[in-house]
């Protein structure tokens, strides 16, 4: 029997997980469920919590879900840990938001700026995380849904020293949710190949003869048909003669890099509007809307709200995770792991998000190949970036800091860049003891 750890069990996406456990329970025989949150996140846990102990309650399995503020206390003995935790809440998110845009840079959660914020805020927790695991559950395997998730689980690896770990991301299950029926197949009938980082991968797609049909899926959805963008992510298209010589699907998030300037636009006039603001703003109305639907006694299945979420089904990818790995099932998942030489293009050593093969050893990245000069170029830029930033978060060191901010490309290089980074650090001090 198996215990889970989830830690940020205050989450509004706590209930997809559940459904996604009690779903998979013949393959994965949970015994005990343990949320982990903290005094700011406590009244949220307590709500959530209660929901997810119903939905057990309404299944046929008997697993209790345990709520504590003692992080030490849930890890012991765990068998997998999975992280959905936000250091700072949404206040922090939007002021990650908010500043960028206050100077006509990108204020997103993962992109430019703020998504290197939100990586120094991160990365000091899940490194004491797993100081933690090295005590308390040595064999356990951590899966981080944390974001930047590609940054945070990289930064496990490399100064946590964990080999144990498996970052995830809902954006390629959306993806292969959705594109198979814009031309007339089925998921089982598709092979897909996934390979760059989180949040800025591309991917291929083949069918049941081996026949690759990437640029059939890329106009058919230029035809309007629905390829899973997220809800998070608005709908700017890519210009089509791109996609046709790349021959490759880029994920939803790289529009932040191919089509930058309307992107801007588009956060910025949200920003401008006091009915709508930043993404972080508007998120904070749904999360609102889900915790009063949790509060009622009677709901003990997931609300269709929640799709409302940009991370929505991203509970699929952890359930799956898991679960292939305790019965060694060998599924194709898409994660972020050890290269290996998946993407030759990239060190052997770092952390890419790639097709894999998921079983009791964790996972096995699928070889991608060689990628074009405008991709491999892209590709470098952005990996070196995530490596400054995660040296900065573990060091503080200020310079260094600096040097992710010049290389992310969607910071424009001069003094208003050093601006954002001096004025950042002093909105989330509470949350930088590095710094
Ligand atoms: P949220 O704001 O609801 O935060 C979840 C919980 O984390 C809160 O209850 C909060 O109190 C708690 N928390 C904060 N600091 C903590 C700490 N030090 N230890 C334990 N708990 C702590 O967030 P959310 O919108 O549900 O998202 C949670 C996280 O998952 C975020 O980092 C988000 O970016 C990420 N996410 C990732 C994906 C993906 O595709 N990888 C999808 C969805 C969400
Ligand atoms: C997804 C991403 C997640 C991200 C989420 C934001 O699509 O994959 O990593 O956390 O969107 O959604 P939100 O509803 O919080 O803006
Ligand atoms: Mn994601």
């Amino acid at each position: 029997p198996v215990k889970i750890v989830t830690i940020g069990g205050g989450s509004s996406y706590t209930p997809e997980l559940m459904e996604g456990f009690i779903k998979r329970y013949d393959e994965l025989p949970i015994r005990e469920i343990w949320l982990v949150d903290i005094e700011d996140g406590k009244e949220k846990m307590e709500i959530v919590g209660a929901m997810a102990q119903r939905m057990w309650d309404a299944s046929p399995y008997d697993v209790k879900v345990h709520l504590t503020l003692d992080r030490r206390e849930a890890l012991k003995d765990a068998d997998f840990v999975t992280t959905q935790f936000r250091v700072g809440l949404l206040n922090a998110r939007i002021k990650d938001e908010r500043i960028p845009f206050s100077y006509g840079m990108l204020g997103q959660e993962t992109n430019g700026a703020g998504g290197i914020f939100k990586a120094f805020r991160t990365i000091p927790v899940i490194l004491s995380i797993v100081e933690d695991m090295k005590e308390l559950c040595p064999n356990a395997w951590l899966i981080n849904f944390t974001n930047p998730s590609g940054m945070v689980t990289e930064a496990v690896m490399k100064y946590g020293k964990w080999e144990k770990v498996i970052g995830l991301c809902n954006v390629p299950v959306s993806a292969m949710m959705k594109e198979p029926e814009t031309i007339g197949k089925t998921l089982d009938q598709l092979t897909y190949k996934f390979a760059g980082l989180n949040h800025f991968h591309w991917h291929k797609v083949y069918d049941e003869h081996g026949n690759e049909v990437t640029q059939d899926i890329i106009d058919a959805m230029y035809e309007g048909k629905d390829g899973g963008l997220p809800a998070n992510i608005a709908d700017v298209p890519f210009f089509k003669e791109q996609l046709d010589t790349m021959k490759m699907i880029p994920c939803g998030y790289h529009r932040y890099y191919y089509r930058q300037q309307e992107m801007l636009a588009h956060g910025l006039e949200e920003f401008n509007d006091p009915e709508k603001g930043t993404r972080g703003q508007q998120v904070k109305q749904t999360e609102a809307e889900l915790f009063e639907l949790y509060k009622d006694p009677n709901l003990d299945h997931k609300p269709e709200q929640l799709a409302k979420r940009g991370g929505a089904h991203y509970s699929d990818a952890a359930c799956e995770t898991i679960a292939s790995i305790y019965s060694n099932a060998n599924r194709h998942i898409v994660v972020t792991t050890k290269n290996n030489g998946a993407v030759p293009d990239l060190p052997a050593d770092c952390a890419v998000e790639v097709s894999a093969y998921i079983g009791a050893t964790g996972a096995k990245a699928i070889a991608f190949g060689e990628l074009q000069p405008a991709e491999k170029g892209w590709l470098q830029c952005m990996k070196n970036m995530e490596h400054c930033v995660e040296e900065a978060a573990v060091t503080g060191d200020y310079g260094m800091a600096l040097q992710a901010f010049i290389l992310n490309p969607q910071i424009p290089a001069g003094t208003n860049a050093k601006r954002v980074l001096d004025e950042l650090l002093i909105a989330h001090k509470k949350y930088l003891p590095q710094f």
